[in-house]
């Protein structure tokens, strides 16, 4: 084993040294510590943040803009219904597919998607009280000879999987229909049409409207149908949650009654929605 000379060693004592000092200034400069908390400050409780699941390709409903939010009539209302209830939400992109899964799973508190209110659904799921009334619409190319729904009895239709549009067709062409094109989202069924797939889309008016008038050239038409039945959109909960049911109803009877919800409504559809329901049955037959 070599030996330490004395001169290696002092060196080794500097460097020591040096380090030790070095160390001790560090500590010198850590900041100081944290003052100890007040006992009398309780922790803040932590708020619960209600997840609500949508399926976000149903403008004007429910959509993304370019910066990847979630905007929509069904978001603003949510959202309006949220700060009156004094809950925080945040809102998830859900697949159509599956949604109200989620909320039995619980991975959703609600689920806000322009979702009809159907009794067969009601049998799996609670809703609050409706917040939009629907109707299904046909939409075709404008040169299309289709007048009305029994016309596409025949014809290939193209449909987003598990929607009341699904429904009304699957009654009109029967269950086991090849005609029928079922797609995962809206936007694909109509997709399908632009491409000549199909000879027409039903889906939820609304929707339709949008689509035929946001899309350049007036390629589409929308045809309305007395035959379909009217809809309500609720929002959906899990069977049995009936303390969050009770207060997303108090919050929406609120915003109704403050102008709040004709607002966003008028923002979304151009003018408040019609009072049909105030209207003697006879006026509103006409
Ligand atoms: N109103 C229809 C239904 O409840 C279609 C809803 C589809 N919503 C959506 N965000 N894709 O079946």
């Amino acid at each position: 084993m070599p030996t330490m000379t004395s001169r290696r060693f002092l060196q080794l004592l500097g460097f020591a040294a040096a380090s030790l000092m070095l160390s001790a200034c560090g500590k010198k400069e850590e900041p100081p510590p944290a003052p100890a908390p007040v006992a009398s400050a309780p922790a803040p409780a932590p708020v619960k943040v209600y997840a609500v699941g949508t399926d976000a390709a149903y403008a004007p409903f429910e959509s993304q803009n370019d910066k990847g939010e979630i905007v929509g009539f069904d978001i603003e209302v949510v959202k309006a219904i949220a700060k009156k209830a004094g809950i925080e939400v945040k809102f998830v992109n859900t697949p159509w597919e599956g949604i109200f899964n989620t909320l039995a799973q619980g991975d959703r508190d609600l689920v806000v998607s322009a979702v009809t209110i159907t009794e067969e659904r009601k049998q799996t799921m609670d809703f609050s009280d409706p917040y939009f009334d629907a109707q299904q619409l046909i939409a075709v190319k404008t040169n299309s000879k289709i007048a009305k729904f029994a016309d596409l009895k025949k014809l290939k239709v193209g449909v987003q999987t598990g929607t009341t549009g699904d429904e009304a067709v699957t009654k009109l062409q029967g269950k086991t229909s090849a005609n029928i094109k079922r797609f995962e989202s809206t936007p694909l069924a109509l997709k399908e049409l632009e491409a000549g797939g199909v000879d027409a889309v039903v889906a939820d008016n609304g929707v339709v409207i949008n689509y035929v008038a946001n899309n350049p050239g007036g390629k589409f038409k929308s045809i309305a149908d007395k035959e379909f039945v009217p809809e309500q959109y609720g929002i959906a909960l899990k069977k049995g949650n009936a303390e969050l049911q009770a207060k997303v109803n108090k919050a929406l009877a609120e915003i109704k009654a403050d102008g709040s919800y004709d607002a966003i409504y008028t923002k979304y559809f151009g003018a408040p929605p019609a009072k049909a329901a105030a209207a003697p049955a006879s006026a509103a037959s006409k």
